[in-house]
């Protein structure tokens, strides 16, 4: 069975009843920002906002999130609302607020060189302050403030996100214990050994705890969560069930793998508007290519960006063939840039792409092309549909939804996704991409040059599989998941 925006807005609406539907984040879904003295409208480059505005476009209820856009505070009503989205209104988005002081230490501090490096082990070291992690208390205990302020007498279902709310759950049953409350995981859960130097790991795993239901997207994480409660708390772990007993509270701990509206992708990626952007790519390209190798991500260290740059540069080695043939472009969204390593980070990326050009460049050709620039909707689709290759080489990811939109897009099916393998993703296309470990240059290397050589049959037939996986496991069905489970728990 296929599922559909039509009927999870039908399964919502049957099931849900009386109950109010809220959903919270910090990344809110439609940033307002001044260009010049206008105002636009942008949506936020993050798997998570990306995955849930279908969502929410089909439930109709309200998304908590931090207003970031210097606009923000000038579109919404005198309760801090605004309907989107801006061409389709059909939720509402609730923002809150917060000082300089905040931002910096709960999110660029707690949550981006806290929990970020502890949960993705990529070798940078975790950061705790003890300041940083006040204000992550703080804005905690606000979301859970404006949460309870929707819930009012009524009844409601909420659905935290991700590792920025992780005391929120708790600050609400306070208040409201009959309220429903879950929290899906978006990043990896580490194994106990590395959770384990986390200073607040108490108040952290007890305030998750506080959930109805905590959702991760593979059971590895999940049982990574399992055994850390084992090693860190007083609670009781059921295996068979899944499940912890936590001072008499129950929680529910699940798999729901995230994925992409693939109907909806698919679909716009035949549009009359991306066939007229896939002809100015090459234009858009300095050096001649007939063989185009996209890289596209939020710079970000996690997302092996310098490892994916080492492997072309081995495969440049390896492969004279291919010298001249072929281009492969590195689109970044830079992100936390007020973080040392984010800054240090694209200034290695671009310090890289020098070098291996100057190495191998000859005439007007040289291998690598590095953007750092921010893809509208139409664009992004007309370069995944362009490539003969995408790479996503990420050093550890809890699913990685490029690789699930490269697919959905790739509607000529002649492109081949290199993964790897410590990606939630690798689990679902684990026979159909081409797994890599992104630590081994030689063997990724080895597989660019497997992909480029594959007959077109077999990308095809590749391709045709993966989408039919995807196909079948859309953000509908994802989402359609964990409502059902959590209607379960009312
Ligand atoms: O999916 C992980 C995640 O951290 C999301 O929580 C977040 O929205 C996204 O990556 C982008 O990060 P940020 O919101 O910090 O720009």
């Amino acid at each position: 069975m296929i599922w559909t925006k039509e009927m999870l807005e039908q399964a919502i609406k049957e099931k849900m009843g009386d109950y109010r539907f809220i959903i919270a984040s910090n990344r809110e879904p439609y940033i307002h920002e001044y260009s010049g003295k206008k105002i636009k409208c942008v949506q936020a480059i993050s798997g998570l906002t990306i995955a849930l505005d279908p969502v929410m476009q089909a439930s109709g209820g309200i998304w908590v999130a931090y207003g970031s856009g210097d606009a923000d505070k000038d579109t919404v009503d005198k309760n801090n609302k605004i309907r989107v989205p801006p061409e389709n209104p059909s939720y509402t988005l609730k923002r809150i607020w917060m000082t300089k002081e905040e931002v910096n230490g709960y999110y660029y501090g707690y949550a981006n060189c806290a929990l970020w490096p502890l949960a993705h082990i990529a070798y940078e070291k975790p950061l705790f302050d003890a300041f940083d992690w006040g204000y992550y208390e703080t804005v905690n205990r606000r979301f859970a403030q404006n949460i309870l302020k929707e819930i009012s007498n009524g009844k409601s279902f909420v659905w935290l996100q991700d590792y920025h709310l992780t005391l929120t759950a708790k600050y609400i049953k306070e208040k409201r214990p009959d309220a429903v409350i879950s929290l899906f995981w978006h990043i990896p859960w580490p194994n106990p050994e590395v959770f384990r130097v986390c200073p607040q790991k108490k108040e952290i795993l007890e305030g998750l705890l506080s959930n109805d239901l905590l959702g991760f997207h593979i059971r590895y994480h999940c049982h990574n969560f399992l055994s850390t409660i084992e090693l860190e708390l007083e609670a009781k772990v059921d295996w068979e069930e899944l499940s912890v007993v936590h001072q008499g509270h129950k929680t529910l701990v699940r798999p729901f793998p995230i994925s992409v509206d693939y109907e909806g992708i698919s679909t716009g990626a035949k549009s009359v508007e991306v066939e007229k952007a896939m002809q100015g790519i090459s234009d858009s390209i300095d050096p001649p290519y007939e063989i185009l190798i996209i890289g596209i991500d939020r710079v970000d260290y996690t997302k092996g960006i310098i490892e994916r740059l080492k492997a072309v540069e081995r495969f440049l080695e390896k492969y004279p063939q291919y010298h001249g043939r072929f281009v492969f472009l590195q689109m970044g969204a830079l992100s936390r840039i007020h973080i040392k390593s984010y800054k240090l980070l694209i200034d290695n990326i671009q310090a890289l792409a020098e070098e291996i050009n100057w190495k191998y460049g000859e005439g007007s050709w040289y291998p690598i092309v590095v953007k750092n620039i921010r893809l509208d909707y139409t664009s992004h689709l007309a370069l995944y549909r362009a490539a003969d290759l995408c790479l996503v080489s990420s050093l550890h990811d809890g699913m990685n939804l490029v690789a699930k939109e490269f697919i959905a897009a790739s509607v000529d099916k002649k492109g081949v996704l290199i993964l790897s393998q410590f990606t939630g993703a690798a689990r679902d296309f684990a026979k159909e991409a081409i797994l890599v470990n992104p630590y081994d240059s030689e063997g990724f290397a080895d597989a660019l040059h497997m992909a480029l050589e594959l007959s077109p049959k077999e990308k095809r037939e590749r391709m045709e599989r993966m989408q039919q996986i995807l196909a079948e496991n859309n953000i509908y069905r994802w989402a359609g998941k964990f409502i059902s489970n959590l209607l379960k728990l009312e």
